[in-house]
């Protein structure tokens, strides 16, 4: 008898559970390690060039972390809005001194001594020479790799840490990940949906039109921050900000500036998605200070996504609402990689920050399986139980600023990974039992963590980029900056009274049920192109669904429900 796709993933996770926690030899056994398409090999590293590896430690009280978490993001608890500073979070789950101790001995006995901690102290990083990277971990052995002029890196093959290391560690970074592709943000004109009709695009009018927001509408307190964090080889041009917001935004006040860019701003072409970014979440969240983290890797073996989480564990003071357009398939992922990002996620939400992701521009996503088992592939960190991911919608009537309907790019569906958080679990419950046709159940884990949470338009949004305003942008790279403005707003007036940041935005969205939001009823989005779906996923529809999560924000309304406490 042939195992089921189902049966084959229960035994990996057995066996996974087994390699994590007992013998641990390897720490990420399930990480994909073969070169994504698009990488050429340049060859081997040579012995004695250098590497800059990251070591996560493991940390204490990660139940308690959990527990504080869903504690301070209930506005039902005693305890919503109690915040920590960096400084608290560290003293709760940095390592014991034993684990501290036991990685230290060991890198010190091979020679690495020029290390950096962070504030938590739960990473490491060091640099060493390739010949010494490869004796610490056994199995690795150092590649460069080359892609549009980019190269890092990385080891061809798993690796392997000392037995009376392993159990202090999660994983070790720069070794196996390689920087996901840029979603290809669509440029529309080659896209058949845009020749139907002429379209005059999505501008900070029309989207502070569609949710609401009057010119009175823009930040006033003098402590509140946001930030986009960006991790490809894109930069944003100051000049593009400035032209952007001379041609797009006359009517309401504005900064013109980011506040702050931390990481190295490359020189060369502004990027489409940079600009975007950082344009869009300045025009929802207008006059409200506003900073980009780009592209935190500096060296070529590490990994940016991973810098910048280092980054934020190691400033006490950073923006309160982040948005990031950054994923990957979630089966690429290594378990015990995903649940200590999770772990960082909670340290970001317990201190109030936000953390917004895009849904992903794929819908439901496919991942191609022999013998007609294909499934739908959720990303990470969208499906992360502890950020807020944002899918996407356009215009019913793409001349006016109507309701909106599904974008089918819209990416959604349900984690093969995380278990389904209870902030969520009655509303997805009545989404699975509602009236639509759901896609045949082989295609996804009904009891995952399911996504987006909201979303906002991502349809055709005009840019500035290399000083040239561009039309028919699309996906939900526009719209999570959108709804990250938005919800700065509503920071800003929680300020202004006194009271805490939002924090971790999902255990009062929910509770809400959709006060504040249009609902999104309309459209379905992408899935596999195959016979039994037929590249149709699943379908929005009354209340909560997996392809729009409760809806697009309205502004009065939803300040309402979450400017006071
Ligand atoms: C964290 O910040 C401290 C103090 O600014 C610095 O010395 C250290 O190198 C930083 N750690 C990392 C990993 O960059
Ligand atoms: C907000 O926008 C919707 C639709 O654009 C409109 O029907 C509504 O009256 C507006 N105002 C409020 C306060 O919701
Ligand atoms: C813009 O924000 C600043 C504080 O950062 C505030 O002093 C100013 O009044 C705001 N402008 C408007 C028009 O509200
Ligand atoms: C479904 O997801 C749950 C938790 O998210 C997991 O425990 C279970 O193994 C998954 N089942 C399959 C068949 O993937
Ligand atoms: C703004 O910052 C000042 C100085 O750090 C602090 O005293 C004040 O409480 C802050 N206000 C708000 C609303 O966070």
């Amino acid at each position: 008898r042939n195992l089921s796709e189902s049966e084959i993933f229960l035994y990996r996770v057995i066996f996974l559970l087994c390699v994590c926690l007992v013998h641990g030899e390897h720490l990420e056994l399930d990480q994909v390690v073969s070169v994504p398409e698009g990488w050429l090999h340049e060859g081997r590293v040579s012995p004695l060039e250098e590497v800059e590896l990251t070591f996560a430690l493991k940390q204490q009280n990660v139940d308690k972390l959990q527990e504080l978490l869903a504690l301070v993001s209930d506005p039902d608890s005693q305890h919503y809005g109690k915040f920590l500073t960096l400084e608290e979070v560290a003293s709760l789950v940095r390592p014991s001194q034993l684990t501290e101790k036991v990685v230290q001995t060991w890198l010190q006995s091979h020679g690495v001594t020029r290390c950096h901690t962070v504030l938590t102290r739960d990473f490491l990083q060091c640099s060493m020479t390739v010949q010494v990277a490869e004796t610490l971990l056994s199995g690795a052995e150092f590649h460069r790799y080359r892609r549009d002029g980019q190269t890092i890196v990385r080891s061809s093959s798993q690796y392997s840490v000392h037995d009376d290391v392993s159990q202090h560690l999660d994983f070790v970074g720069g070794v196996l990940r390689f920087p996901p592709r840029g979603k290809e943000i669509s440029k529309g004109w080659t896209g058949a949906r845009h020749l139907k009709s002429f379209h005059l695009g999505v501008t900070p009018a029309t989207l502070r039109a569609r949710y609401n927001l009057t010119a009175a509408d823009v930040g006033t307190a003098a402590n509140n921050s946001q930030a986009v964090a960006q991790f490809l080889e894109q930069f944003y041009h100051p000049a593009d900000l400035a032209e952007f917001m001379s041609l797009f935004a006359r009517e309401f006040k504005h900064l013109t500036e980011v506040e702050r860019v931390v990481g190295t701003q490359g020189g060369g072409k502004a990027g489409l998605e940079a600009s975007l970014d950082v344009e869009y979440i300045m025009s929802t969240g207008a006059n409200i200070s506003t900073w980009v983290f780009t592209n935190p890797g500096r060296h070529e073996s590490q990994e940016p996504f991973l810098q910048w989480m280092l980054l934020l564990s190691n400033m006490s003071a950073v923006p309160w609402v982040h948005t990031i357009s950054y994923g990957d398939d979630e089966d690429s992922l290594s378990t015990c990689y995903m649940n200590r990002i999770n772990n960082e996620f909670m340290k970001a939400g317990v201190r109030g920050i936000s953390m917004l992701f895009a849904s992903g521009d794929s819908g439901a996503g496919c991942r191609h399986l022999p013998k007609e088992q294909n499934v739908f592939r959720p990303s990470f960190p969208a499906s992360s139980p502890y950020v807020t991911t944002v899918g996407g919608t356009s215009f019913k009537n793409p001349f006016k600023v109507t309701y909106e309907v599904t974008d089918y790019i819209s990416g959604g569906g349900f984690s093969n990974v995380f278990a389904m958080p209870d902030y969520q679990v009655s509303a997805v419950k009545a989404f699975l039992k509602g009236k639509q046709s759901l896609p045949p159940e082989s295609y996804y884990n009904a009891s995952g963590r399911a996504y987006p949470d909201m979303a906002a338009l991502s349809d055709n949004y005009w840019v500035v980029t290399n000083l040239v305003p561009i039309p028919w942008v699309s996906g939900t790279s526009a719209s999570t900056p959108v709804v990250g403005g938005i919800l700065s707003l509503i920071n800003d007036q929680r300020f202004v009274k006194g009271l805490p940041s939002l924090g971790f935005l999902n255990p009062r969205l929910y509770k809400l049920q959709g006060t504040g939001l249009f609902d999104v009823t309309e459209g379905c989005h992408l899935s596999c192109l195959d016979d039994k779906v037929e590249g149709q996923g699943f379908c929005a529809a009354p209340a909560w669904d997996p392809v729009t999560g409760w809806g697009t924000p309205n502004y009065p309304d939803l300040l309402t429900a979450l400017g006071k406490d």
